[in-house]
């Protein structure tokens, strides 16, 4: 069953004509799959590559060299912790150990459920933070391992990521805000 609807593949087609070749909106495509589907399969690769006109080999080589595309499932809610270097000295391990304690599985698997899934992760940008943490695409700064079981039990309890601590203080800086 293929992946895009004419309606995206109409998008997709749009988005193409701003560049010299399709080739260059193979990250957006590849970013789409795997908004809708969770990861991205052989089969996802195969229609990428269609689509981008490259070789099925180059989307391969993308996909494994980003870490943030899958090609396994994970969980509904992703949780990632930094453990580079200004996370590591503020206790960004006692983070994601504390993570897989309370989640029960190893780095880059789910949970039998399929609602979390964890990833120890390189540096995202967020040092001024450290130690952090982030939930999809929710980041939460200057954290600790209490904080973090707190936001485990806001989504068991809620079934959606709660506010960061730093938004909820300066509401000016949430996204929706800044939109
Ligand atoms: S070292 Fe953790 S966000 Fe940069």
């Amino acid at each position: 069953m293929p992946i895009f609807s004419d309606t995206e593949l109409q998008e997709i087609s749009e988005l193409q004509k701003r560049y010299p070749e399709p080739a260059a909106t193979l990250l957006p495509v590849l970013w789409r799959i795997q908004d809708k589907r969770g990861w991205i399969d052989s089969d996802a690769m195969e229609e990428a590559a269609a689509i981008c006109q490259v070789p099925k080999s180059h989307v391969e080589g993308v996909v494994s060299f980003y870490t943030m595309f899958f090609e396994k499932p994970m969980g509904k809610f992703h949780v990632q912790v930094c453990t580079n270097v200004s996370c590591m000295l503020c206790g960004g391990e006692k983070i994601l150990d504390a993570m897989k304690a309370r989640l029960g599985v190893a780095n880059l698997e789910r949970t039998p459920d399929g609602t979390f899934s964890i990833e120890e992760v390189e540096c995202m940008g967020a040092c001024g933070g450290a130690p952090m943490m982030a939930v999809n695409e929710t980041f939460f700064e200057k954290t600790s391992p209490t904080e973090a079981n707190e936001v485990i039990d806001t989504i068991l309890a809620k079934g959606e990521i709660p506010t960061p601590k730093f938004v909820q203080q300066m509401p000016e800086l949430s996204e929706a805000s800044n939109r």
